[in-house]
This record gives C-alpha cells, structure tokens and sequence, in this order.
C-alpha cells in the first residue's frame, strides 16, 4: 500500500498560465517559405552530438504564436548538457554537443531539420554525415501532438533512437513500427486505467464520450471506450466532432437526453473544442479533461463555466535541480540567444540586435514604440512551472547514462555507428535521478508512470478568475490499491453547481 493520501488540499496552489504569448502571424516559421526568414537553431561541438527538436513556434493558419514554455525546455536542454560535461564520473573524456532547431509545429520543417542535424550544419542528407564533428548518437523530440509522426517515421526509418518529452501519444507508441522511440513523460495508457479506476470509485457506470473524429482523440476514445466495457461501465454515447471540433445537432441532443452524470472529453484541448464543449450544455455534468485543457485558463472567462469543477490528470510536477541557473537567463548572461531576443520584444518591447528584425517585428507585432532596453531583462518567474521542464531535462540524462554504459565497455571511443547501437542499451540502462527515483524503461519504452487527479476550480478573485488546481489523488501504475484514501478528500472535491456528490 503506496497511496500518499496527503497529496490533497494542503497541495493546492493557484495558477494562471498564459502558456503562450498570442503574437500575431509569425513568419518565422512560415511554411511557404522553408528557407525560413528567421531560423531559430542552437549548436555546440562535441564528441558525441545530440539532436533536439523543439517547437517554439507553432504555425496554425490563424493563431501562430510563440511558445514561452518551449524556449524554457531549449534552456532545460542546454542545461542539462552542461551539467553532464561538467560531472568527472558520467561521461569522462567526452564532451557532449548539440545541434537544436526550433520544429515550428510543422512536420516539414521538422524533417527539414532532422535532416540538417543527421548531415551536420545545414546540409539535407540525412544518411551521411558531412562535417568532422561527433556523430549524432540520438534525438531529443517534443511528439505530444497529432502532428509529430512524420518526424518519429523519419527517425525510426533511420533507427534513431528518439527520447521523447512531450505528451505520451498513443499514436505513436506502436512498438513495432517505432521501436528505437522512448517516452519520459507519464503513459496515456496508465492514465486510462486511472480513469477507469475514477469511474468505478465513484460508481458511475453510465458514461458518455466527446472526442475528435481524428488524430490522438479519436484513438484515445476507442482504447477508453473498450476498457470501460471490459470493466462493466456503459459507454452511453460517443461523439465525434467534425474537423473544425464542431458538434451536430444530433449531438447536442444526444446530450440532453441522456443520463450519463460524467463525460470523458478525450483529445487535445483547441479553442474551437473549448467552444464546442461550452455550447454543449454539460452545466451538471462533470467532465474528464486531458491535461492540455489547462490551456483554457488562456481564453475568456466566460468559457470557464462549462469545464468549471472537472476532473483531469495531469502528469506529476517534478523540479529540476539548480533551476535557478535557468531562471537567471536574460538578455545579459544570453545576449545572443535569438529566441530571447524574440521574446524580449515581443514582452517588453526591447530592440533586437538585428535591424531588420526589428522593422520587420515592429510591423509584424504592432509593436508602437520599441526600445533600447537598458534593464537586465528576464522572464516572468511564471514560466519556470512548467512539468516539461524536467522531462527535457531527464531525456538528455537518460542519453547520458546510455551513453555512459555504451562506452565503459569499450576501450576506445568508436563512435561509429553510434546510433544503430544506442537503442540496445536503453532498455539494460538504470539509474536514480536527482531525487532518488528510478528511471529505466519498461518494455513499452516507457517510464514508470504516475498521474495526478486533480480537480480544477476557476475561482473569482477580485476582478479576475483564477484556476485553482486542488489534487485529490495519486495513481501509480500497477499498483492493485483501492481508493480508499479518496473517502477523506472526497468532501473537498467542488462539483457543478454546487451540488453534493450525489452519485453513490
Ligand atoms: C581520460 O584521458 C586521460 C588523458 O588522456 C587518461 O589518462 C584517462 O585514463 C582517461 N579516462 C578515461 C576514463 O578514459
Ligand atoms: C544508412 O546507412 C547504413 C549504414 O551506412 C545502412 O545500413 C542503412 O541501410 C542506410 N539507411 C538508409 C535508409 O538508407
Ligand atoms: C442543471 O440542474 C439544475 C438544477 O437541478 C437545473 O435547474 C438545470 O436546468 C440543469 N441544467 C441543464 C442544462 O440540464
Ligand atoms: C466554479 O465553481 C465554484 C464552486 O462551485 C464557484 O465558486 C465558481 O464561481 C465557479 N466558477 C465559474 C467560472 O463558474
Ligand atoms: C543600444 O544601446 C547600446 C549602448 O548604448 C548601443 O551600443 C546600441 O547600438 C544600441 N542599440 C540600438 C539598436 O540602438
């Protein structure tokens, strides 16, 4: 019995996360142009080179923006690299390099520089490697969204070993077509389990599913729906949303007929699904969101109501150590770091070094007056939250480690070939991080997995809601546990409308 009921409210915190800076078209990563305007890319030589893909930009076709949270993990990512150089014992004689590109959410921008990290320097071909520098041992992949299987394909075509840090995909976490793929970040399929696990403690057996009609969504509500029926609940109705995550009218009524109590809203939380959820009229409904939903906290508030007092799992927040080596980044310590710069201007209107840059940005972002800054300049402390940050960090440790075996069996360092190699030794690789947790890889390239019940309450205060994230409970993953330690945090979960749980 491993439960830690006192993971309840004296865990609660308050957050708001403006995830994202909502820019207005950046052309940075546009993807008419591929040889991009501004490329984004982070480079160190070494003897054995490691490969990061990280988007910081997204391109959608109306909202692209630039993504706060993911320079963070560029910053994670570096130092992490730096910390393995610096340590005598991990990887003695060797230096570590990097080559990093921003993937702008695109699936051809992220081949494009796959291909350019597998070659070196700015070349595109991905079998031969054209520079004298340290072969390229492994990747370093954000594929938390429907977008990434281009890149896991391409990687996999090339059987290189990919560790990946964002939102575990279930599909891309097929064994047999990816096998030299890994996941750092907790299992969807444990989160289903748990979900599963939620439905039976409180006895609802009568549930109904929203969901894409395409991409992780459509395939999470298939796996979900089937494990529910093997565990007795009744999966009323499954509805599926158009492209635009638009519902029918059939729908809406399908809703309003039914007596499901509870709602699994599977897929990857979008503005227009927030819509769509919001017009669906679940007022006494009670939803189970996917972690991504936090993300409404960035829209208006009167969206809040409709996923107002949900339930939803959100992967562990572990720290990294030192972090503050990372949150001293500004635009002294980092004066060229293109990124920051982009963002300074964007934040606080602070000139660029690159005079073009700076017309084309003050166009661009309406920016109306931008400024030599001065200042020392950082960025909102707020940024350094987020869950993602030790997941780059132990996916770069992890390679370090593999790498660690993979050498002390050899008397000199051959590296040729590194990267056919490599994937052998991940699953025999075991080590304790930082804060004594075991990290090694389960036959599904998986670590060990946990997830967070949470329950979410967007409270007013003064003018302004807040969401307040209150944890109830900690699933682990093959554990045989009952839920009693819920039964003392139950009276302080928040349902709709204020209603007394009434369901048991
Ligand atoms: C590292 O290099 C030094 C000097 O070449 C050598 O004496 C030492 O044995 C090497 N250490 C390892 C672990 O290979
Ligand atoms: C890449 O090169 C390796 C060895 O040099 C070869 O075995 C492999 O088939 C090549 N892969 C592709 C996809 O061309
Ligand atoms: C929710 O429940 C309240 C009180 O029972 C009721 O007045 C309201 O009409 C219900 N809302 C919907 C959308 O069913
Ligand atoms: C959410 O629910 C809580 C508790 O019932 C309530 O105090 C709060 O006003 C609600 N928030 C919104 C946005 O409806
Ligand atoms: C900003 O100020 C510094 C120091 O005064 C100067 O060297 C630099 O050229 C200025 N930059 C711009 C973009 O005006």
């Amino acid at each position: 019995m491993t439960w830690s009921p006192t993971y309840s409210l004296s865990y609660m915190f308050i957050i708001f996360l403006p995830v994202t800076v909502s820019g207005q078209r950046s052309l940075s990563c546009s993807l008419k142009h591929l040889r991009v305007r501004f490329e984004y890319k982070y480079y160190q030589k070494g003897d054995i080179i490691i490969g990061g893909l990280i988007t910081c930009h997204v391109d959608a076709v109306h909202t692209p923006r630039i993504k706060i949270d993911q320079y963070i993990n560029i910053l994670a990512f570096i130092f992490a690299i730096d910390e393995i150089n610096k340590d005598p014992d991990l990887l003695p004689n060797i230096t570590l390099g990097y080559n990093m590109f921003d993937a702008c959410g695109s699936p051809r921008k992220s081949l494009k520089s796959a291909m350019q990290i597998m070659s070196g320097k700015d070349k595109e071909v991905p079998n031969y490697s054209c520079v004298d520098d340290g072969e390229v041992a492994a990747f370093v992949t954000d594929s938390g969204s429907d977008t990434s299987r281009a890149l896991i394909e391409f990687l996999s075509l090339y059987r290189f070993t990919q560790i990946n840090y964002g939102r575990s995909n279930p599909l891309l976490s097929d064994r047999v077509l990816y096998p030299t793929s890994y996941q750092v970040t907790p299992d969807y399929q444990v989160r289903n389990e748990a979900i599963v696990k939620t439905l039976k403690y409180f006895g609802w057996n009568w549930v109904g599913i929203i969901t894409p009609g395409h991409g992780i969504g459509e395939m999470e509500s298939e796996i979900l729906s089937k494990m529910m029926t093997q565990h007795e609940i009744c999966v009323d109705f499954i509805i599926k949303l158009d492209r635009d995550y638009v519902m029918d009218r059939k729908g809406k009524e399908i809703i309003k007929q039914s007596w499901a109590k509870v709602i699994v809203v599977c897929g990857l939380f979008n503005k227009n699904y927030a819509f769509t959820i919001h017009e669906a009229q679940t007022d006494n409904i009670t939803l189970i969101l996917h972690e991504s939903w936090l993300g409404i906290a960035n829209l208006h508030h009167f969206l809040y109501q409709s996923v107002n007092c949900s339930l939803i799992f959100l992967s562990p927040k572990k720290a990294i150590p030192k972090i503050n080596v990372i949150q001293n980044v500004n635009s002294f310590t980092h004066p060229y770091d293109p990124l920051l710069e982009d963002i300074l201007f964007i934040l606080y209107g602070c000139l660029t070094k690159d005079k073009s840059k700076n017309i084309f940005f003050t166009w661009f972002y309406k920016k109306k007056r931008a400024i030599n800054c001065t200042e020392i300049q950082g960025l909102p402390e707020l940024f350094y939250h987020d869950p993602s940050l030790y997941y780059v960090y132990t996916a770069v440790h992890v390679l370090a480690h593999v790498l660690n075996r993979f050498v002390s069996r050899r008397s000199s360092l051959q590296t040729h070939g590194l990267r056919h190699k490599l994937s052998k030794y991940i699953r025999n690789t075991v080590y304790m991080d930082y804060s004594g947790d075991p990290i090694h890889f389960n036959e599904k390239g998986k670590l060990t997995s946990e997830w967070h019940l949470e329950n979410i309450v967007f409270q007013k205060y003064q003018e302004r809601y807040r969401i307040n994230i209150v944890g109830i409970i900690l699933f682990k993953e093959s554990l045989e546990e009952d839920l009693k330690p819920l039964n003392s945090v139950i009276g302080n979960m928040k349902w709709k409308n204020n209603r007394v749980r009434e369901d048991k």
